[in-house]
């Protein structure tokens, strides 16, 4: 059965008109010391429970949300879709009458199990967990070193049918980007011809435009929240150089000191930090550099990142964990893509390319680790990924994967998947999500029985984790890339807030 909505009674749970608080013991394990057990050692591990108080603010804001790259084929891309869903537009295509939906959106589209009634298991959105913002409701805006209204940018992206987009250039043609911040060290040189739409100046000039921006749209639009997310090209890495961008002090001086090695990225960040809004980076580059981790810690602002998780790796994620959880050996993997948008003539340079690899490769990481039984320590599948740009194929990113495995006694095992991956359209939901809940994440408050304030979640947002590629975690803290846990944990997390136990999926109540 499905229902829309639920509202949980429980002595630990106490909804106010501002908040809705919550008592939730958090059953965990303790390792606690290794003993001698005949020729090797046994390891002695102790449950645990702690005490945690949730508090979670209910007043929903009306949120500004700023694209960097907002004329790409994914700002484009979702600002139409969500007009789309707002306005209620359908539009014939070959097939039949499409209506507007966030179908691949983890917070509009997807449902939890909220338990069971007269054997029956009941579901309700995921959105119905904690009140979030109607993605009806966002003012979009951004910036773009391609001055191209979003209208002409929507055609430009050969993304939406064209029926709809005939339906929808009314709404966006005035939907003009600000400058945008260009440096053509950093992104591949075929760019150039769209970079008409630039802000001058020094780094530091450039950096306070930024923050300008930030506040003339906040007040413009009279929103009260902002989210920035950056879905421009992906850049090549910075270098990461002691006295340069390794800690705040020096980034900060090297922004002074006009230091070219500080990405246009970063500088949308760092803005972004001063200003305590939410940042996101979509892409694989290294925009959080260490200076900007410290200064994001410092000033308790939200950053969360890097790379949108929305086809091939999204299913090496849940591939992988799936054939080392069956005790399976995956020790080949070969990932092919072929693309032909603006994203794929970008890649096409080696630096770029190369932000790329870095961040799909890592991604088994930590389900390799989770299984010694299968790999020695340090042991690892070859892992290759190749990109290429064939412009015949548009948006439509075709990603062809060969996971090989070893099995029972010596066999192999060998799977191939050709994955058509609609680029924009799988990544647009996964930006409203990633901005819906860092909003949201912002309104929340914890502590444990053994700290006397409430606090926010870490300003590295590890709860984004589930749409990123390469989560970014704070330092010191396991990267889970395992798409389940990841999703697990965010809904256990937003289950807690209710005072509801994480889902288990024990069923006792049948066995
Ligand atoms: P796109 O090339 O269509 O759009 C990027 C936009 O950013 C362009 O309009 C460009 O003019 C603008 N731009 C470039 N540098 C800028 C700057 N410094 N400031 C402001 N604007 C700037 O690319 P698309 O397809 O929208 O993808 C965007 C990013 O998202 C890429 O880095 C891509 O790698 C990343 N990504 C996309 C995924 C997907 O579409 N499925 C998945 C994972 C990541």
């Amino acid at each position: 059965m499905f229902i829309e909505d639920f509202k949980v009674e429980s002595p630990n749970v106490t909804y106010s008109d501002n908040e809705i608080h919550s008592i939730y013991n958090y059953e965990t394990t303790e390792l606690v010391h290794e003993n001698r057990k005949g020729s090797g050692y046994q390891w002695i591990v102790k449950p645990k429970s702690v005490k945690y108080e949730f508090k979670t603010d209910t007043h929903v804001p009306k949120l500004g949300v700023m694209l960097v790259g907002w004329g790409g084929n994914n700002g484009c891309t979702l600002t139409g879709g969500v007009i789309a869903n707002r306005e209620g537009i359908s539009w014939a295509t070959k097939d039949k009458v499409q209506q507007a939906n966030y179908f691949g959106s983890l917070t509009q589209a997807s449902s939890i199990r909220v338990g069971s009634f007269n054997g029956e298991e009941i579901y309700a959105p995921f959105k119905s967990l904690l009140p979030m913002v109607n993605p009806d409701d966002i003012v979009f805006g951004g910036w773009d070193i391609s001055d191209m209204n979003l209208a002409d940018a929507m055609t430009r992206a050969k993304v939406l049918d064209i029926d709809l987009q005939k339906q929808l250039r009314p709404y966006m043609e005035h939907m003009i980007p600000l400058p945008g911040i260009y440096d053509p060290d950093f992104i591949a040189a075929n760019q150039d011809s769209r970079a008409n739409n630039i802000i001058k100046g020094t780094k530091k000039e450039q950096l306070e435009q930024v923050i300008k921006d930030i506040r003339e749209f906040k007040e413009n639009n009279k929103v009260d929240k902002v989210v920035v997310l950056w879905t421009a090209n992906t850049e090549r890495y910075s270098n990461v150089v002691v006295g340069l961008n390794d800690t705040t002090e020096n980034l900060m001086a090297a922004i002074d000191r006009n230091e070219s090695e500080i990405s246009p990225s970063t500088l949308y960040a760092i803005a972004c930090v001063l200003e305590n809004v939410p940042f996101i980076n979509g892409s694989p580059q290294n925009t959080f550099v260490p200076g900007l981790i410290d200064l994001a810690i410092k000033n308790n602002s939200l950053i969360g990142g890097d790379d949108f998780k929305s086809g091939q790796t999204k299913m090496k994620s849940v591939l992988v964990d799936f054939l080392v959880g069956a005790g399976i050996k995956p020790t080949s993997i070969v990932s092919y893509n072929h693309l032909g948008n603006n994203d794929g003539m970008n890649l096409s340079a080696p630096q770029t390319f190369r932000s790329k690899e870095i961040s799909k490769s890592n991604v088994v990481d930590d389900m390799v680790a989770s299984n010694g039984i299968l790999y020695e320590p340090g042991e690892h599948p070859d892992h290759v990924v190749v990109i290429k740009y064939v412009p015949y194929v548009g948006d439509s990113k075709r990603a062809m994967d060969e996971y090989t495995s070893e099995i029972f006694m010596g066999g192999k095992n060998t799977i191939v998947l050709h994955n058509t991956c609609e680029d924009s359209l799988l990544a647009a939901p996964i930006i409203l999500d990633l901005v819906l809940l860092a909003e949201l994440s912002t309104r929340i408050q914890f502590k444990s029985e053994a700290e006397d304030k409430f606090h926010s979640f870490h300003p590295v947002a590890t709860i984004l984790s589930y749409l990123t590629k390469a989560p970014l975690v704070p330092p010191g803290t396991p990267v889970v890339n395992a798409l389940s846990k990841q999703r697990a944990m965010l809904e256990n997390i937003m289950r807690a807030c209710v005072g509801l136990a994480p889902e288990n999926n024990m069923i006792l109540e049948y066995k």
